[in-house]
């Protein structure tokens, strides 16, 4: 387990083909549990979304809040870079930026008035991705408003993700890789407990449940051929696990076939529950 303060890496990485996975997401499909609370602010709220990968929730929040302040925080220089870019696109007529930063040093991407100041501080599946995701809640709780700010979360709880046709290898490579990155697949159903560790009350959190799912064929497409890329790069962890438990080429092989097999099977899905909370700062 990292101490409080670092981390070691992103253990998914920036790959194009990965980006374009989580570009599916949006505040519509991943949202909903929060989109009544921030239809309710001012109009111009000010929301800081960290580890927001390639945007996609971000720029939706930009075009459905275009009065908000929007700020787009990520570890990576190349995504950020690559979301600036993508701003006349995707969000033209808002008020949205994107910062490098790591959650964990806030001051270095906020100014000290910023820090404390925002209305809204949000994460999607960030948490999963720091080791001692308590102190990331922390800190989460630290750039949010104490007087009346809200930190919302959605986490994956990756080891309940239900995939069909079954792909038993890849879930048990998958469980190997978080252990030796020092994460938790069962982040999702300890969000609520870790929220409290931070310290945030239970009367301040209200929490629900939802599924992130890739159902349809160009869907499935995307999450498995993300896994498909990770899987071709010697480089990417996916092949850095596989090659330190002694995976052989036949069993790499095995990996890979299973997410051909998602992507052509009209029965196929994958599922994955989510949970959420929503904790207001404040007395
Ligand atoms: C699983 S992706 C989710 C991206 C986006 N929120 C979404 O749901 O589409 C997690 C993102 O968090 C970023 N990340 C991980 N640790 C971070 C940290 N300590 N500070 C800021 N970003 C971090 C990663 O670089 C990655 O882009």
């Amino acid at each position: 387990m990292a101490a409080s303060g670092q981390q070691p890496n992103y253990h998914i990485g920036h790959k194009e083909e990965t980006l374009k996975a989580f570009e599916l997401r949006n505040a519509g499909t991943c949202l909903g549990y929060l989109l009544p609370t921030l239809e309710a602010l001012p109009p111009d709220f000010s929301l800081l979304d960290i580890g927001c990968g390639p945007g996609s929730i971000t720029f939706d929040l930009a075009r459905r809040f275009p009065k908000a302040r929007i700020v787009g925080v990520d570890l990576g220089d190349e995504v950020i870079e690559r979301n600036r870019a993508n701003i006349a696109h995707f969000a033209p007529d808002s008020n949205i930026e994107f910062r490098s930063g790591n959650l964990l040093h806030p001051e270095a991407f906020l100014s000290p008035e910023e820090l404390g100041s925002f209305d809204v501080v949000h994460e999607h599946t960030t948490l999963i991705c720091i080791p001692d995701s308590v102190a990331g809640l922390h800190a989460l709780m630290r750039v949010a408003k104490q007087d009346g700010g809200i930190v919302a979360c959605r986490e994956a709880d990756v080891a309940s993700q239900v995939i069909w046709p079954p792909v038993p290898e890849s879930a048990e490579l998958q469980e190997r890789i978080y252990a030796m990155n020092g994460l938790d697949t069962q982040m999702g159903r300890k969000l609520l407990s870790k929220a409290l560790d931070a310290g945030f009350r239970r009367d301040q959190v209200t929490a629900s449940a939802s599924v992130l799912s890739n159902i349809t064929a160009p869907h499935r497409e995307l999450y498995a051929g993300s896994m498909i890329a990770m899987l071709a790069d010697e480089n990417s962890d996916y092949r850095k696990a596989a090659a330190k438990f002694g995976y052989t080429e036949e069993q790499v092989d095995v990996l890979r076939r299973n997410m051909e097999k998602l992507i052509a099977a009209d029965d196929g899905w994958r599922l994955c529950i989510c949970t959420e909370i929503i904790c207001r700062l404040g007395p």
